[in-house]
């Protein structure tokens, strides 16, 4: 019998395996590694990699050299998710298996051996039929926390993402309620200009503001016209018994308090200038890191492209995206020279130097250069001021005939009512509609100009068009 200290069991006792259970974020699809087992039990059918814990070793390294033993994958991180010990799971005996989860970028190259006769990644929502012992209940287990964790992911996400624009909805309610936009509206519907003129304000920024309180519902949009929401009426009318106008005006005032806060808790000024660019641009690289690169990926095919000109590029998130899924692309991050100067160490972070070049210059410039077969669009046309055209253009002549052009946008419904995050977007910098993007792109001599995805979390989408064969 066993004593402390001793590792000598009498047979039968449980014994222990160890499973790594990795998954991959595949630009097709989340991915999962399997091995066909290649001596019985199961011998021929698909299981996760692993087996025998050794005496000496502790599970996440036995874990760890399975793994390697069977496909050849290195250094992924493993953390234990479950065990798995039904009696008669394993036709061996009674053997308890611990199994481990990891994560990989991309479908790493992995090869069967010891005890698997082959490894493969499979997606995820197309597993092998029957998989060996008890594997179909841990991939279901394994599937359902990663889900989870997605889940999880994606709330806080935007949790953080609301915390932080929050302030955005009150000014559009705050600068509404000071104009007076719901007392004009509060017996018949107008038209924006109607508004700004009772008003007496910036006719532009007053019909943004509408939009963008119409994308709140405050406000509703009916052929051109504005009416106060019902919730407008019974709240932000002066004279309603329910008026909180007075609140909102002094939640406004308040305001003012809480940015002497900032100032006053800070040792250092506020936002020195460099300091504010290297923020806007790696703001670009979070967003992109978070929200935007599978958006792109699985909107954007660039299947047998090979050159990349990402004008306006940033911190070259997307460009060195695309590089990693199309190991074919070359890629070029064109932008300003302080721009450049963060993307090259973005570019060398990611170890991509190899496949992403950068060149500074400006948008301004006679060309893009030339012999492109895809031009990045990305971010760099906001609306009517933007300089779409001349923008467009200088893409149309570095792109070959057949090239490719994929811009991304926040955009405005037609209606110019939503989404959201277009509209308080366009209420600063501008923002097209989708048809009126779709237009601008025609304009410049592409065909086959559509909108290939929307995603409204991030109020943007991705348009594609083509330069024609001559
Ligand atoms: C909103 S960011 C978009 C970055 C990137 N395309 C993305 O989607 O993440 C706009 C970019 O335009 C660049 N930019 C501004 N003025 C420019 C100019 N005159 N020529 C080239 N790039 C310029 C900025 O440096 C910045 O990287």
């Amino acid at each position: 019998m066993a004593t402390k200290g001793q590792y000598t069991y009498e047979w039968p006792r449980p014994m222990v395996t160890v499973d790594a259970i990795v998954f991959c974020n595949a630009a097709s699809g989340t991915k999962v590694l399997l091995i066909k087992r290649g001596k019985e039990p199961h011998k021929g059918q698909w299981a996760f990699p692993g087996g025998f814990l050794e005496l000496d070793e502790e599970l996440v390294d036995g874990a760890k050299r399975e793994l390697f033993e069977e496909t050849g994958l290195k250094g992924v991180e493993l953390e234990q998710f479950h065990s798995f010990g039904d009696i008669g799971r394993d036709p061996r005996g009674r053997l308890i298996t611990v199994s481990f989860m990891g994560f990989v970028d991309s479908e790493l190259p992995v090869k069967g051996s010891d005890d698997a006769e082959q490894a493969k990644w499979f997606d995820i929502n197309d597993l092998p039929e029957k998989l060996a012992f008890d594997h179909d209940l841990v991939a279901e287990k394994a599937i359902n926390t990663l889900k989870a964790m997605k889940t999880k992911k994606d709330d806080e996400l935007s949790k953080i993402d609301r915390l932080n624009w929050a302030w955005r909805t009150s000014r559009v309610l705050q600068i509404a309620n000071r104009i007076g936009v719901f007392d004009v509206l509060s017996n018949k519907p107008l038209f924006a200009e109607q508004i700004s003129s009772k008003c007496k304000t910036d006719a532009e920024l007053t019909e943004r503001l509408l939009m963008a309180c119409a994308a709140l519902g405050l406000l509703t949009k009916d052929r051109g016209q504005y009416h106060n929401s019902d919730m407008a009426n019974t709240y932000l009318v002066k004279g309603k018994k329910s008026y909180q106008g007075n609140m909102i005006a002094h939640s406004s005032w308040v305001r003012t308090r809480w940015d002497d806060i900032e100032n006053t808790i800070c040792n250092e000024p506020a936002n020195a200038k460099t300091k504010q660019h290297y923020n806007f641009i790696m703001a670009m690289d979070n967003i992109a890191n978070t929200l935007r690169i599978d958006f792109f990926l699985n909107s954007i095919d660039l299947s047998g492209r090979e050159s990349l000109l990402d004008v306006g590029g940033g911190p070259g998130s997307y460009s060195i995206a695309a590089c990693k899924k199309y190991p074919q692309l070359k890629a070029v991050v064109f932008d300003l020279k302080e721009t450049i100067a963060i993307a090259k160490k973005v570019i060398d972070r990611e170890g991509m130097a190899k496949q992403v070049d950068t060149i500074e210059g400006s948008w301004e410039a006679k060309t893009y250069g030339s012999g492109f077969d895809v031009v990045l669009l990305s971010n760099i046309m906001h609306g009517k001021n933007s300089h779409a055209p001349m923008k467009l253009k200088k893409a149309y002549d570095a792109l070959d005939p057949g090239g490719l052009l994929a811009v991304q946008e926040f955009l405005l419904d037609d209606n110019k009512d939503g989404p959201l995050i277009a509209a308080l977007f366009n209420m600063m910098v501008g923002a097209f509609s989708q048809s009126e993007l779709i237009e601008v792109i025609s304009q410049a001599g592409f065909t086959n100009t559509k909108i290939v995805s929307l995603k409204e979390d991030v109020g943007s989408g991705w348009i594609t068009a083509i330069k024609p064969q001559i």
